[in-house]
């Protein structure tokens, strides 16, 4: 009897010490404090201004995990602070995101990044140029995310389009700020009979996010 008190209790004891790290276990893709101070990091090395803004990344992680997405592609992804954001949201539904950058040396910033993010296993970096390296890659986008040369969106936009997944979503960034630079592009999603879509703005520079409805 008293043997069989002491395994009650004893068995209690470890159920009490593990509540409450359980009850702390974060979800997967929740941002972290120190994936947060990396995000920080990117910013301030930034000198060129390249990456997106918070409001913005914090948009594309949460379209990306509400779609469920799994495929993701990223077409201009510089030192990877926009990669980290889909990527946790990627990390969410058990997605893949690629995402390829032409300049080495943000290339391997971007590698090193998602590194040390954690993401390494969801988020894979390209380095090439995406005209030629997206033809290299197997299957269908669920989601694309288009951060490239502006004037160079709609080129980009007729090579991904046909291998979108019905429902899938066709993002880009600087639709507010870059307007002028992507005309072609802006009238191509805006009058697309397989799309619909909406321009948002979550920071100051505009996202479109384009639904393939058929
Ligand atoms: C505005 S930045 C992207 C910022 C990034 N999305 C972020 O928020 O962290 C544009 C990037 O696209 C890259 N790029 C432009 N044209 C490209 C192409 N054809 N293939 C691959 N990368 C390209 C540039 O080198 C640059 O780093």
């Amino acid at each position: 009897m008293r043997a069989l008190i002491a395994l009650a209790l004893s068995l209690s004891l470890v159920l009490m010490s593990a509540a409450p790290v359980l009850a702390q276990k974060a979800s997967p893709g929740t941002l972290t404090p120190p994936v947060t101070a990396l995000l920080t990091a990117i910013r301030s090395a930034d000198k060129g201004q390249l990456a997106i803004s918070e409001e913005d990344g914090r948009f594309l992680r949460m379209l990306v995990a509400t779609r469920g997405a799994k495929t993701i592609l990223e077409i201009g992804g510089a030192s990877g602070y926009s990669g980290i954001w889909l990527g946790l949201g990627a990390r969410e539904t058990g997605g893949k995101v690629v995402s390829i950058e032409y300049d080495p040396q943000r290339a391997k910033e971007a590698a090193a990044n998602i590194r040390k993010a954690g993401l390494e296993d969801v988020v894979r970096v390209v380095h090439g140029d995406a005209f030629a390296e997206i033809p290299k890659l197997a299957g269908t986008f669920d989601f694309v995310f288009l951060d490239a040369w502006k004037p160079d969106y709609q080129k980009f936009f007729d090579m991904v389009f046909p291998r979108l997944t019905p429902g899938g979503v066709f993002t880009a960034h600087n639709v507010i700020n870059k307007k002028s630079d992507m005309t072609p592009f802006l009238k191509t999603i805006e009058t697309h009979p397989g799309l619909f879509t909406t321009i948002v703005s979550p920071g100051l520079e505009g996202i479109s996010v384009s639904y393939k409805t058929r």
